[in-house]
């Protein structure tokens, strides 16, 4: 059977390092069988530019019938003005909630050979592996009412909503005590409860989902907490569960343990097993264009979309396998370039994980 995955290749860097992706899915459906057929579409500015929307109904309507979506990233210095309805951004978070896209996977996998990359000492990282389980389509990003007003003495203010109903931390919690059964059974769930009244709901839930898990030691700490374990003893956890705006924080300071933000990959499934897979790092239109940006977190977003949705486990394991080849060769992109290493940019990376893959 042919399995459908749209592209969304997005702003900035975004179309460099999908080109790389797509020279991956190309060389398995020519060698090793994979069969899909690929339809492509706007999102973010890009699509802004062509539709008037960051997430037109063109866009929508191939979204609704794909089996797999892969992305790469939205944003750009020239949508800053925007309305913010109108915004890349609201493109991304109009599709994950579209799609019901609630679980996030992000594992932060240190590649051995990349220890020296990492910010910390290499023996504070060496053999990381912790799978953050971000809650994607509720929390602060999602919650109403939200607005910038004047009261009446003409002062500005501004608000969000923090809000989950247990529903949306049942379902999450579910996810995250799932991938904790099939690795180290341990699960952190993250929250702010000694302030937040949705952090002490949180955690209830959670709790109460954990009795489904006997097998998995469940434990609970506080974001400003966590944030700092993650810099001093980040090989502590196993699987961590989160709301949005944690898990977004956290994520980023994970990636950054395993060298760059350019290396992490993420999935984001809804309860059909639909996914959107996309690395977690930005557009960075610091650096769009100009050959540099690391591809490798949208390669092995190509390998989670193989394992996680498409069936694919071997081809998945073939990825990751090639990823760590082309790292052993010593390819480095400037992120995470070491002296001694060969610096590569994005196209050539991309062309050593598919000759990696031929070989
Ligand atoms: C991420 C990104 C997005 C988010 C932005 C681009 C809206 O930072 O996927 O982590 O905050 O979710
Ligand atoms: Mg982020």
């Amino acid at each position: 059977m042919t399995q459908k995955i749209l592209v969304l290749s997005g702003d900035g860097i975004g179309k460099e390092i999908v080109a790389e992706a797509l020279k991956v899915i190309e060389v398995l459906s020519s060698d090793f069988g994979l069969a899909v057929d690929l339809e492509y579409a706007e999102i973010g500015g890009a699509a802004y530019d062509v539709a008037g929307h960051p997430y037109p109904e063109a866009t929508q309507k191939k979204a609704a019938t794909a089996d797999a979506i892969l992305l790469g990233a939205v944003g750009g210095y020239e949508y800053e003005a925007l309305p913010r309805e109108l915004r890349p951004e609201r493109g991304l978070l109009a599709i994950r909630a579209d799609l019901d896209l609630f679980s996030n996977l992000r594992p932060a996998i240190l590649n051995e050979t990349l220890a020296g990359a990492s910010s910390l000492r290499a023996e504070v990282v060496a053999g990381l592996d912790i799978m953050i389980v971000r809650e994607l389509t509720g929390g602060i990003y999602f919650g109403q009412p939200r607005a910038i007003e004047t009261n009446e003495k003409g002062e500005r203010f501004a608000y969000n909503t923090m809000i989950y109903k247990e529903s949306e931390i049942e379902r999450i919690a579910h996810s995250a005590f799932k991938i904790a059964m099939q690795r180290d059974k341990r699960l952190c769930s993250v929250d702010k409860a000694n302030v937040l009244e949705v952090s002490e709901l949180w955690r209830e839930v959670v709790i109460r989902v954990g009795a489904d898990y006997p097998d998995v030691e469940l434990t609970h700490m506080y974001v400003d907490n966590a944030a700092m374990q993650l810099v001093k003893a980040p090989k502590q956890f196993d699987v961590m569960v989160t709301g949005n705006l944690f898990g977004d924080i956290l994520s980023d300071a994970a990636a950054m343990l395993t060298g760059s933000i350019g290396m992490l990959p993420s999935a984001s499934l809804n309860a059909k097993g639909l996914g959107m897979y996309e690395p977690i790092h930005g557009s960075a239109p610091d650096i769009a264009g100009q050959n540099v940006a690391n591809p490798l977190a949208t390669i092995m977003s190509v390998s989670m979309m193989l394992r996680y949705s498409l069936d694919h486990v071997a081809l998945a394991d073939k990825i990751d396998r090639a990823v760590e080849k082309v790292l052993a060769q010593g390819y480095r992109t400037a992120d995470i370039f070491e002296a001694g290493m060969k610096q590569v940019g994005t196209a050539e990376m991309g062309d050593a994980v598919v000759a990696a893959l031929k070989a």
